[in-house]
């Protein structure tokens, strides 16, 4: 069979309507740069890329080398093409403009430019998470506020995993497409086309450590999933963590499943642990249009208005049997004290 490369894929989706050259372009220039930031995974000790940094983000997270490196890789290769607005990064305080010397386009793009720091050290998958948006017409600069969209005006979302093979997966809205690099000739292959999250699922992910700092409904969610075939759900479950969201969520949309990260007394305050511009949305985005669910535990994440550029959120998306069941807990315990 013959093979379709990502630039083949993204010239189809041009022809069939679903997105313009601008937002082509700005895919290609995402994807030349996660390879490079594959190759600097892949270096290791050898490339002096891991450990720290010896600086913190702004949400106070000491950061990797790679976390660094990789933001660096992203927008220089986003600054020249004329495909965007302004970039925003889980890695920097402000958003930044696209320098006068290049014309500006008209989408804003937001990233984890390194999800899942603290595997980088152990040689476990991590990755890149993106999101697009429009950029308002008729604007002098670009500030927070025009990124301050809710999930559902997205125009594509993605993430690449460099595990074992670096995978791209994909979507502008019109189902969830996976790319493998091919090493030799350095290309994206579409390696699965049309990715579907079954219903339902026997598997969950969270990290269980945190349990005795979860809400009620958490508890009697979990509960119920560890009591297995012996508790009301009549069957048994099995748990994987990651603790990469990319490597957890691919998972998910390979296989099924469940990713949960909850909201907990100790984090209540800051709203959750991810991120909903740089992780929720784009993976809600991407869960949703592989027939799957992503929601607080209480609401759909792409109908949140955003209140801040780094704001925080709860995510629980996978299978959507069961993120149904689990936000039905919260409503029904939510009713229940009200
Ligand atoms: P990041 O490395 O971008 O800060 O994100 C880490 C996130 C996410 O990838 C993962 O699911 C979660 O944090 C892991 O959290 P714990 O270490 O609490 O398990
Ligand atoms: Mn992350
Ligand atoms: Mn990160």
């Amino acid at each position: 069979m013959k093979s379709i490369s990502l630039i083949q894929f993204l010239i189809e989706e041009k022809r069939a309507g679903h997105i313009n050259s601008e937002l082509s372009l700005l895919i290609e220039v995402v994807a030349r740069a996660c390879k490079r930031i594959s190759v600097a995974v892949a270096k290791g000790a050898l490339g002096g890329v891991l450990g720290n940094a010896g600086t913190d983000n702004i949400q106070g997270e000491a950061q990797k080398k790679l976390d660094v490196i990789s933001n660096e890789i992203l927008l220089e290769a986003n600054a020249w093409g004329g495909h965007l607005a302004a970039c925003a990064s889980e890695e920097m305080d402000d958003p930044q403009p696209i320098p006068d010397a290049y014309p500006k386009g008209h989408h804003l793009l937001l990233f984890d430019p390194l999800d899942g720091s603290s595997n980088i050290d152990v040689n476990v998958s991590v990755g890149t998470i993106f999101s697009v948006l429009r950029c308002p017409d008729d604007i002098d600069e670009v500030l927070a506020e025009h990124f301050l969209q809710k999930g559902t005006e997205q125009v594509a979302a993605g993430y690449v995993v460099y595990g074992p093979s670096t995978l791209l997966v994909l979507t502008f809205g019109h189902g969830v497409h996976e790319f493998t690099l091919d090493r030799e000739h350095g290309s994206f292959v579409l390696s699965r086309r049309g990715m579907t999250i079954p219903a339902q699922t026997s598997e969950f992910a969270v990290n269980m450590a945190n349990q005795r700092h979860w809400e009620a409904p958490m508890q009697r969610y979990i509960g119920e999933l560890q009591a297995g075939s012996t508790g009301p759900r009549g069957r048994d479950f099995n748990m994987r963590w990651v603790a990469s969201m990319v490597a957890d969520v691919h998972r998910i949309v390979t296989r099924g499943g469940v990713f949960i990260y909850p909201l907990d007394a100790r984090i209540r305050e800051q709203g959750g642990k991810l991120r909903l511009m740089y992780e929720a949305n784009p993976m809600a985005f991407i869960v949703e249009q592989a027939g799957g669910a992503a929601t607080t535990g209480r609401e759909r994440i792409m109908g949140l208005q955003p209140t801040g550029l780094h704001q925080r959120v709860p995510v629980f998306l996978g299978s959507k049997d069961e993120i149904d069941v689990v936000t039905r807990y919260h409503l029904e315990s939510d009713d229940s004290r009200a």
